[in-house]
Formats: C-alpha cells, sequence, structure tokens
C-alpha cells in the first residue's frame, strides 16, 4: 500500500470517528432532557435552584440543591400514565417552613444517635440535640441544620447512557458538633432503566462519623391520593435493631420470623400495622431499622413494592447494611402538600437506607467512624418500573 493510500485511510477512519459520535451525541440528545429554573430565595438571599432530568422514557425527577430534595418524580403506570409519586412541596417556602424531611438528604448522621453525643479515640463529642427532651436529648437526621437545610453546589451532566446532578457540599469543623471539616458529594443518575442511581462520596479532616441517607417520602399512586396501606412490601431481612421508647436501639438484634416485622414474602403495609406488637407500639406503626440480610456484597436488592392498582413498582438496591421502613406515622395533618391536600399519618412510605441508627454509640453493631485519608463510598438505586 502507498503512502498516499494509507494517508487516505487514516483520514477516512478519523471522519468516521467524528461522525460516530455526533451521532452518539445526537442520540443523546433525544433520549435526555434537561432543564434549571429559579426554586425561590433563602431569607438570607440565596437563590435556590431548581434542576429537572428527564430520561427516554418520560421519567422525571425535579431536584433543588436545597437540602438535595426530591421535589417531584414523575413515572408511568401500567397504562402509561404519567403521575407524581413523592410527597412535598412544588415551592422552596414550603421546605423552609415545615418539612419532615420530605425528599432530602440527610447528613452527617442519618436517624437518631442517643444522648445527643458519642465518643471516638477517647473523646466525647457534644452534638446540637434536636430531638428528645432535656434529660434525655437526641440528635435526629444531622442536627438543627443538618445537610438537610443547606445550599448545596449543583452541577448537570449529560453522558451517553445517563444525565446526571452532581451535588457538594463543604461542612466545617464542628458543624452541628461534629469533629472534622468534610467535603461531600452526592450524584443524582438516571438512566434508561428508570434507575436513579444515588451515590455519595466524603472525606474528613479528622476522625468522625458519618451516615447519609435520602428521605424521599413515596406513594406509588400518587402525591394526594391517601394513604399507602394497600401497598405491597418486601425486605429482604431477617431481624430489626429492636428500639426503646425513645426509637434508640437496645442494642439487641429482633428476629422478624412471626412477627408484623418480616416482610420477606411481599405483604401489604397495612396488614398488620395495627397488631398487637410492643415494637410497632413504640413505633406507632413501621419506623424501624431492617438488617439486610446481605452485607458486604456490593450493590444487594433490600426491598420491593408494588402497588396493585396502578401497578407501579419500585426496588431499592443498596451497598448499606441497613433500611430504615417508616411508615409516615408523625405525618401531621396540618401541612398542605403540593396537591393542596393536608398530609395525613401513613400517607407515604420512606426506605432510607442507612447504618443503623446510633451506631456510634453501639458496640456490636457496624462502624460507621471516618478517618482522614479515607473516603466515605455509598450507593442506593431506586428503580421504578410496572407490572
Ligand atoms: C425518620 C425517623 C422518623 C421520623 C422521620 C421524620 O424516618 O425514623 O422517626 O423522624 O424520619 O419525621
Amino acid at each position: 500500500m502507498s503512502i498516499c493510500h494509507l494517508f487516505l485511510l487514516r483520514i477516512r477512519t478519523f471522519l468516521m470517528g467524528v461522525l460516530l459520535s455526533t451521532l452518539v451525541c445526537v442520540l443523546n440528545a433525544e433520549k435526555f432532557e434537561t432543564d434549571i429554573d429559579s426554586f425561590g430565595k433563602l431569607p438570607d438571599g440565596r437563590v435556590a435552584t431548581l434542576y429537572t432530568l428527564k430520561n427516554a422514557n418520560g421519567l422525571t425527577l425535579d431536584i433543588t440543591n436545597y437540602g438535595g430534595i426530591i421535589t417531584r418524580i414523575l413515572a408511568p403506570d401500567r397504562n402509561g400514565k404519567f403521575d407524581d409519586i413523592v410527597l412535598g412541596y412544588d415551592h422552596l417556602g414550603g421546605y423552609l417552613k415545615s418539612s419532615p424531611y420530605f425528599g432530602a438528604l440527610i447528613g452527617r448522621y442519618s436517624n437518631r444517635i442517643g444522648g445527643a453525643s458519642f465518643s471516638l479515640g477517647g473523646e466525647t463529642f457534644q452534638l446540637n440535640a434536636n430531638f428528645g427532651t432535656k434529660q434525655a436529648p437526641i440528635q435526629l437526621h444531622g442536627g438543627q441544620e443538618g445537610w438537610d437545610k443547606k445550599l448545596w453546589s449543583g452541577e448537570v451532566v449529560e453522558k451517553v447512557d445517563h444525565v446526571a446532578l452532581i451535588l457538594s457540599l463543604h461542612s466545617p469543623d464542628g458543624d452541628e458538633g461534629f469533629p472534622g471539616a468534610m467535603d461531600v458529594k452526592v450524584v443524582y443518575q438516571l438512566n434508561n432503566d428508570n434507575e436513579l442511581v444515588v451515590e455519595y462520596e466524603a472525606t474528613t479532616t479528622k476522625p468522625t462519623v458519618v451516615n447519609m441517607t435520602q428521605h424521599t417520602y413515596f406513594n406509588l399512586v400518587g402525591d394526594g391520593s391517601g394513604d399507602v396501606l394497600d401497598h405491597e412490601l418486601q425486605i429482604i431481612s431477617d431481624s430489626i435493631t429492636a428500639v426503646d421508647d425513645t426509637l434508640i436501639p437496645t442494642g439487641d438484634f429482633m428476629p422478624v420470623a412471626g412477627t408484623p416485622f418480616d416482610f420477606n414474602e411481599p405483604t401489604a403495609i397495612g396488614a398488620r400495622i395495627e397488631a398487637e406488637n410492643e415494637q410497632l407500639k413504640l413505633g406507632s406503626g413501621y419506623d424501624h431499622n431492617w438488617v439486610l440480610k446481605q452485607q458486604d456484597q456490593g450493590l444487594s436488592k433490600a426491598a420491593a413494592v408494588y402497588e396493585p392498582t396502578t401497578g407501579r413498582t419500585l426496588e431499592v438496591w443498596t451497598t448499606e447494611p441497613g433500611i430504615q421502613f417508616y411508615s409516615a406515622n408523625f405525618l401531621g395533618g396540618s401541612i398542605n402538600g403540593k396537591s393542596g391536600k393536608p398530609y395525613e399519618p401513613r400517607n407515604g412510605f420512606c426506605l432510607e437506607t442507612q447504618h443503623y441508627p446510633d451506631s456510634p454509640n453501639q458496640s456490636n453493631f457496624p462502624s460507621t467512624a471516618l478517618y482522614p485519608g479515607d473516603v466515605y463510598r455509598t450507593t442506593t438505586v431506586f428503580k421504578f418500573g410496572v407490572k
């Protein structure tokens, strides 16, 4: 082959490469859509943004960088009808005024830390308490101004097989009483398999504890459509971390077999919620951490939900060892949501993947400590479908 031929061949290969990548970009543009809008002003004048991510199937997520809150998920039912399947507000004011963590990212420590304190490396840390009593203070979901109330930095990234919102936050040393300055990144990724992949990453400057989660309240019939008692739930777990009357774990693992906590076979949420059971009474319903069967095995299926009238399904996969199933027992009638109707107890459900509550004070629970030089990394996937 002459030099000239070789040259022409190279040019042809190059041009084909350019053509192919342009084609991929064009196809990709048809697959995903994004939008960025203002979501209102915080009292200090900063502006919150609302990001919209939409995939080729029409599945649409609205997320604000205030608290990383998922404000809306439009998902199809078995007839292709789209409904908003999460609880919350359509304006920032609602979240600022009163929100039981609707759709929010929770940090540094989701769930409860008893005594609002913990010891690590021989030092005791006093945390800001936002729950419990003066005599028995508790820190819930990261304190008075947890990460659900912070304005994160946001960036939208479009790739060939997904679209993502990257949220970043710097949490200073001593934030809500926790040691160490932390840099945190959460990536919300939407792909065309109707999966919302949530990736958490964090580093610290001093030994500390961290346990993040996502606190979306789902209602697979649609927001404002009443209770979720007929939703069928499966949790792949043989025990819960039993709690006391302040919902702090006693340290005991309670086997679920033969109790209303056994969801290994899909069962309606409401089937046993009023049953005579000490743990149910303490939680005013379900508000407990299930110890997942698959531990340390990478991304594993933790839970699944099926709503019979719409056919909508939700699967939850995680790298975390536990999941808090909360049947929204404390949802008060005084809050009006997006539909304009007041929310009532049991109008939604949360499946919060996490480490066990109060782990920093429970030596028999897997550790939530993070040390300088190490990276905290967890992944949870919410997969939406129909059947
Ligand atoms: C979690 C807790 C509940 C409650 C809600 C928010 O799910 O476990 O007890 O605090 O958050 O209202």
